[in-house]
């Protein structure tokens, strides 16, 4: 007999089926709610509400577990290439080596953009901010692929965008810094691998030749990869309403990196280098910022600390804080940042305030500390989020546009004014 949950709403009795997920999460299908009682819920940042059915991403907070379709994020980061993950995420399954090929020729064929989308970027003032950029130059591709705005295109066609998105974006994203620096832009080269490529177009001149570091090579591919897919987070929920209009794909990823900006989501991994140097500027005293954090009188909060989910470590932040010892050393790099993430990580899970409200280092606390390893700079640290997290916003808004889910139109309390008449300005 399947499961059912049981309200009682002003006397009556209601049943509502309750649907159990493959590793036996348990929900209320409230689908017909309203219809039946006239009632809505209400769940302000939808922190107990489940938005859609998804085989993608598994994720156990309680546990600190994630898998990408059931693959353990911990075997993929240490096995796999970020294109493999990418198909893996896209089309459910590790790819052969033939579809991993053709997968990766027909991402390799669309690594130019647009010679007129340059004048785009040399419009942008040197001080933007590279997010600004990515999310306007990643909209602006629609206007030049415009058979992309049908929502009735064949899975060809769909096809073409997902991997000219997968093509561009590190395109995009190099030029938005070479634009910024005001240094020539470096085209693709076809014959170097994802994280090759674009490490070469981030940080090669057209005056000398450019040697990219295979140790750098290894742990951009280990964070693209860490970053891929999270599941319900606040950008792939964005992706996924705005893809649920049936916008095109190019204006509904731009909605997620535009999503992902925000300090308290993608725009962490910036801020937590910014808070280090903060602290090291400030003579170290990390007692002295913990205690900050836990005053509710101040706005500071520990950046790359707590989680909607992890309510235990972020198994991410596990994996990218043992690979900044290993990058570190094999580059020959000391960074003080670190020791002082190190420290305030130990003085704040020992601290009462952490440890009552599961507040544990999350995938944002140790990233910007080998991307600042690798060379990138902080400002460009949300872009290589936005980078790793393309295929599972592509993979999330491919799987929401297949099962054909209805556009998202959630419901609302009204608390306003009640119904009153317009009276004339000179009466007021
Ligand atoms: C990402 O969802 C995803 O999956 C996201 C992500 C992904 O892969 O897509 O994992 C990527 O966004 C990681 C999170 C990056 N953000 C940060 O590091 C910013 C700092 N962290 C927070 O602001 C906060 O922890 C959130 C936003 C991440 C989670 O916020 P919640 O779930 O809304 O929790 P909350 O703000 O209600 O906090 C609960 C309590 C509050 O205290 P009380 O009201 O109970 O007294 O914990 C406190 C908060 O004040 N708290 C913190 C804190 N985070 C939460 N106090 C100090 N420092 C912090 N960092």
């Amino acid at each position: 007999m399947s499961e059912v949950a049981k309200i009682e709403l002003d006397g009556k009795q209601y049943e509502f089926p309750v649907i159990t997920g493959t590793e036996n999460e348990k929900a209320i299908d409230i689908s017909k709610l309203r219809d039946t009682t006239g009632y809505v819920t209400l769940d302000t940042g939808y922190k107990n509400t489940g938005a859609t059915k998804s085989s993608i991403t598994f994720l156990d907070g309680e546990e600190g577990i994630l898998r990408y379709r059931g693959y353990p994020i911990e075997e993929l980061a240490e096995k796999a290439t970020f294109l493999e993950v990418a198909y893996l995420l896209i089309y459910g399954e590790l790819p052969t080596q033939a579809q991993l090929d053709s997968f990766t020729n027909s991402i390799t064929k669309h690594t130019l953009v647009h010679e007129d989308m340059k004048q785009f970027f040399e419009a942008f003032p040197a001080k933007a901010h590279p997010m600004g950029v990515l999310s306007a130059m990643v909209c602006s591709l629609s206007t030049f692929y415009p058979e992309s705005l049908d929502p009735n295109r064949s899975a060809e066609a769909k096809d073409l965008t997902m991997h000219r998105l997968l093509a561009k974006l590190p395109t995009l994203a190099a030029w938005s810094y070479k634009n910024a620096m005001r240094h020539p832009f470096m085209y693709p080269k076809n014959n170097f691998d994802y994280c090759k490529n674009f490490l070469y177009m981030m940080f090669a001149m057209p005056t000398e030749e450019y040697d990219v570091d295979p140790v750098v090579v290894s742990a951009l591919n280990k964070l693209l990869i860490l970053h891929a897919d999270h599941e319900q987070n606040c950008s792939t929920s964005t992706v996924r309403i705005v893809g649920s209009s049936q916008a095109n794909l190019y204006a509904t990823i731009s909605a997620g990196i535009s999503a992902l900006w925000g300090p308290l989501h993608g725009g962490a991994n910036q801020e937590v280098i910014e808070m280090l140097e903060k602290i090291h500027h400030d003579g170290g005293d990390v007692d002295k910022w913990v205690a900050k954090a836990k005053d509710k009188e101040d706005p500071f909060r520990l950046m790359g600390f707590g989680h909607r989910v992890y309510k235990n470590f972020d198994p991410r932040a596990k994996i990218i804080k043992k690979a900044c010892d290993d990058i570190l050393e094999k580059l020959g790099i000391v960074d003080p940042m670190l020791d002082i993430a190190k420290k305030l990580e130990r003085v704040a899970l020992e601290d009462e305030y952490f440890k009552a409200r599961n507040l544990y280092p999350n995938v944002d606390f140790y990233s910007g500390i080998i991307y600042k390893a690798l060379g990138i700079p902080t400002e460009m640290f949300t872009v290589m989020f936005a980078i790793g997290r393309l295929p599972g916003w592509i993979s999330q808004w491919k799987e929401m546009t297949e099962n054909k889910e209805p556009i998202g139109r959630p419901r609302q309390i009204y608390t306003g004014e009640t119904t009153r008449n317009f009276v004339d300005i000179t009466a007021r």
